[in-house]
């Protein structure tokens, strides 16, 4: 069955020696009372990754960056490679996020080049989806959700789609305090899944990871979690605080 997964996305937030306490009161804290097989990962800033690792490195812990440049190498300063990821090394990459999307202008085609290059790498995309709330309320979130999906996605092959992870997250819950409701949560992943099963066949549908973003906390986790279409969660501002975030993936 697919793996149940909890991501913290740290985003732009904690200095190198918050970093790493938080780091080191997870490991613990995930070492000494996880037993529910729920993949733990941690989304960290990029100057973050190396000190992390060593702190998660032989733990059930795994670590992703929040982001990735789609280029091989070469003259794009200030960026990051696939390459460069690998050998800290990461598991996991972020990509998509939708504050991506808005702030750095990331399109789906875009997108589709920065899959490749992690799957290239051997490294696992995370891959962010989400509407507006303008879009929701006009009715067509799960096309335009599909629809991401489709133009980043769909031209792999079976083998390379069976390694992604997605991670849904409406715009509208992102940060706001408001989170989908279970039932939304549930009818947008459902429908994402039966997507996917359209293209790659139920058995591929099945085993994809869909994770929930928005809101998620300890009092809403459980609720969300026990759908069953989610298959975890995307974790961002309660990520910071380690008490949270581990009981967040202990709701499982
Ligand atoms: P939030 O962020 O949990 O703070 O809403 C989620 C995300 O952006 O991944």
């Amino acid at each position: 069955m697919r793996q149940k997964i909890v991501a913290g996305n740290w985003k732009m937030n904690n200095n190198l020696n918050e970093g790493i306490k938080l780091t080191s009161e997870v490991v613990n804290m995930v070492q000494d009372e996880l037993t529910n097989g729920v993949q733990v990962i941690l989304g960290c800033p990029f100057i973050h990754l190396t000190s992390v690792q060593k702190l998660t490195n032989g733990t059930k812990v795994a670590l992703s960056a929040q982001n990735v440049h789609q280029e091989e190498k070469g003259a794009y300063t200030g960026e990051v490679s696939a390459t460069m990821l690998k050998s800290v090394p990461v598991q996991y990459v972020i990509i998509g996020h939708s504050e991506r999307r808005e702030y750095f202008e990331e399109s789906n085609e875009l997108l589709a080049k920065k899959v490749d290059i992690l799957l290239k790498n051997e490294l696992i995309p995370i891959f962010c989806c989400g509407e507006s709330l303008a879009i929701r309320e006009a009715g067509n979130h799960v096309e335009y959700v599909c629809n991401q999906l489709k133009e980043s996605l769909y031209h792999l092959s079976t083998a390379d789609f069976s390694k992604i992870v997605i991670a849904y997250e409406p715009i509208w819950a992102i940060g706001t305090g408001v989170t989908a409701s279970a039932a939304q949560a549930q009818e947008m992943h459902l429908a994402l899944r039966n997507f996917i099963a359209e293209k790659y066949g139920q058995e591929i549908a099945d085993n994809t990871s869909i994770l929930y973003g928005g809101s998620v906390k300890p009092a809403n986790a459980q609720e969300l979690f026990a759908c069953p279409d989610v298959d975890g969660g995307l974790v961002g501002g309660a990520s910071l605080k380690s008490r949270d975030f581990v009981d967040i993936a202990k709701s499982f």
